[in-house]
């Protein structure tokens, strides 16, 4: 018994220290795989910024185009950059072995990446890009310390650094208020991440929208079959609805006789 816990203990302490790389602490993020709107705009982004490095190989752009519900023409003008034909997985044209010259390393086929790393992680990975001289793109990043991979969304967040920023006080875990007036008690903090004001094209709300948009379609592309079994899932529900009204009428009449 001791035996197998210890060998649970150890299986299991490898994710926690890779959840914990860099020891920054990922933000939350909801993701709502129906939401369709967002779905196609996160994959509106993803063909437009990420795929000059990273493919989604196990995925066909067709199998997108139908579950997210974007016509086959405007899939082809707006998303598929390559040349390849609807019916083809979505891979790139970058060799790794090049790739790796220029980068250090190779960028990771995407396709499972939010299986892999977590939403939350991804979310936060995107919008922790900041500024650093030291690195060789000029940028660092708070979730992937000595990231390989250049801050491609910049021209949209802006230029992030690390800089003064009033936060708010953290006391044993809790949210510190002013009690007579419920204000919040801040304090200025030099660690913190801010965006140099006019540098993006988005502000920080959109930004965070963008980034979740892209999350949802990331998590969706890890596990197309998702949005298919909660349809399936809805039309199961509704047949034993209705099964039990017949199911229910035909109990009562042959239980009428008995009585
Ligand atoms: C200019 C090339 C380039 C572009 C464009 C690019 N990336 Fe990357 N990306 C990389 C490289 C290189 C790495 C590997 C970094 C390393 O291992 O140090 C990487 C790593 C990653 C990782 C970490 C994967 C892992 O689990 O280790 C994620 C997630 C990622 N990229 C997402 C994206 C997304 C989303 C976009 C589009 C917004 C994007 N990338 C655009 C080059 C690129």
């Amino acid at each position: 018994m001791k035996k197998q816990l210890a060998a649970l203990i150890l299986a299991v302490l490898p994710v926690f220290a890779f959840a914990n790389a860099g020891g920054y602490h990922p933000e939350s993020v909801e993701i709502d795989l129906t939401d369709k709107a967002a779905l196609q705009d996160g994959a509106r982004t993803f063909a437009n910024y990420c795929m000059g490095c990273h493919s989604a190989k196990f995925q066909r752009y067709e199998r997108v185009a139908t579950d997210l519900d974007i016509p086959v023409e405007l899939m082809m003008d707006n998303l598929v950059f390559t040349g390849a034909k609807i019916g083809e997985h979505m891979k790139i044209g970058m060799r790794p072995q090049d790739a790796k010259t220029w980068f250090g390393a190779a960028p990771p086929d995407l396709t499972l990446v939010a299986r892999v790393r977590g939403n939350d992680w991804l979310y936060t990975y995107l919008r922790t890009f900041y500024a650093d001289p030291a690195r060789p793109w000029g940028v660092n990043n708070k979730m992937f310390p000595n990231v390989g991979m250049p801050n491609v969304l910049e021209s949209l967040q802006g230029r992030q650094v690390i800089g003064c920023k009033q936060v708010q006080v953290v006391e044993e875990g809790k949210k510190q208020f002013d009690p007579l007036t419920g204000t919040p008690i801040t304090h200025e903090a030099c660690d913190q991440l801010t965006i140099v004001p006019k540098t993006g094209k988005l502000n920080e709300a959109e930004f965070d929208k963008k980034i979740q948009n892209l999350v949802t379609f990331l998590a969706y592309s890890a596990n197309p079959v998702q949005l298919e079994s909660r349809r399936i899932g809805t039309y199961v529900l509704l047949y034993l609805a209705f099964f039990f009204v017949f199911a229910y009428l035909l109990k009562r009449e042959y239980w009428k006789d008995v009585h």
